[in-house]
């Protein structure tokens, strides 16, 4: 009979608690295991611990839910630990380390992106503390993983804001820029801009010439076509332009308005922005989701059930692995300019404001 811990790290993502769900549904429902949530990532196994046990009936009801109901946090480092108005970070990885022993865990399931897992192998190698890992991003930007849970959901809010813009931009003749999420990876304006019929998608791997895109838009005019949609990635640039600044507390976006102000100092052009923003993350995930979130938490059970701490759960084609979480961080899955899907996109005509023709086919 084994006792386990589980948290949720770093921004959330629509999935989390069909992760939870599934995880208890396994461990406590079939193995008899006794699961213990961990709140706000890391943080609940500091100061006065915040953990409290998972039974069948807290699970329940949890399949189609936003969020996460254990809470998350961008700022749950223990390695980095700092309580508002302190000003130095204090490592407390071996307080953790203690604390998870004395609750009588035998290790934990992290959920989390790239921080939240490096963090938990951090654990394991300084402190001992056995972890299994279980990918999250809607970014969908971890190499180890051919995909993340919420990454379509967020693919789905996206292409649905994308189809309300395409009416409006037909309505009033007007170039209409939609912003999404992608700081560094552009998967989600790619798949969404595919999905959505964006006629130019601006991703931060290729930085865009504003010129190509004003191309794009006197050429749809030259077809009769009076309107355009863009699908932009928040990490978007212009070619020699340096990265937004995204440090401060608060953030609203920004790079589908440095379009729309590039695209204005060319054409005349009604222009409209709209940021996305967090309503990609909210929300409940999609049935891809719900399925994928469910097959990891019940991969990441029978990883512990076979004794296989230290691996991260991941889907490699169409099956669920686990594979040593060493070889799982640290690669980031950037859309590569020789994708399959960038050349799709461009032999349908959409443009991702570089000067690379169609390919041949
Ligand atoms: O990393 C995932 C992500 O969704 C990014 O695309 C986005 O920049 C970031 O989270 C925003 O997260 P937050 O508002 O929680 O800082």
């Amino acid at each position: 009979m084994k006792r386990i811990g589980i948290l949720t790290g770093g921004g959330d993502a629509p999935g989390l608690n069909a992760v939870i769900r599934a995880v208890v549904k396994r461990a406590v429902g079939q193995l008899g295991w006794t699961v213990m949530g961990c709140e706000d990532s890391f943080n609940g196994l500091l100061d006065q611990l915040r953990v409290r046990e998972l039974t069948l009936a807290s699970a329940s009801g949890l399949l189609q839910r936003g969020g996460t109901i254990l809470g998350t946090t961008n700022r749950g480092d223990p390695f980095h630990f700092r309580r508002g108005g302190e000003k130095a970070a204090r490592d407390r990885g071996g307080e953790l380390a203690r604390n998870t022993r004395e609750l009588g865990l035998e290790g934990l399931i992290v959920v989390g992106g790239e921080g939240t897992q490096k963090m938990g192998y951090r654990l394991m190698q300084e402190h001992g503390v056995r972890v299994v890992g279980v990918p999250k991003t809607i970014d969908n930007d971890l190499d180890s993983t051919d995909l993340t849970f919420g990454f379509m959901s967020a693919v789905a809010c996206a292409t649905d804001a994308l189809d309300r813009l395409h009416t409006t931009a037909e309505a009033h003749d007007r170039v209409m820029i939609l912003e999404v999420m992608g700081r560094d990876a552009g998967w989600i304006a790619l798949y969404a801009g595919l999905a959505g019929g964006a006629d130019g998608i601006a991703i931060p791997e290729i930085p865009y010439d504003p010129d190509v895109f004003c191309d794009k838009i006197r050429e749809r005019g030259r077809e009769g076509k009076t309107f355009t949609l863009l699908a932009v990635a928040e990490g978007a640039l212009p070619t020699d332009c340096a990265p937004l600044d995204s440090s401060g507390t608060v953030k609203a976006g920004g790079a589908g308005v440095q379009l729309a102000n590039e695209l204005a100092k060319r054409i005349d052009a009604e222009i409209r922005v709209t940021v996305l923003g967090h309503l990609q993350r909210g929300g409940s995930p999609i049935a891809f989701d719900r399925i994928l979130a469910t097959r990891f938490g019940v991969k990441a059970v029978d990883l512990i059930e076979a004794g296989r701490w230290g691996e991260m759960v991941c889907l490699q084609g169409t099956h669920v692995e686990g594979i040593p979480m060493t070889d799982a961080i640290g690669r980031p899955r950037l859309v590569h300019p020789d994708n399959e899907l960038l050349a799709v996109a461009r032999a349908t005509g959409v443009t991702f404001g570089d000067r690379r023709g169609v390919p041949a086919r």
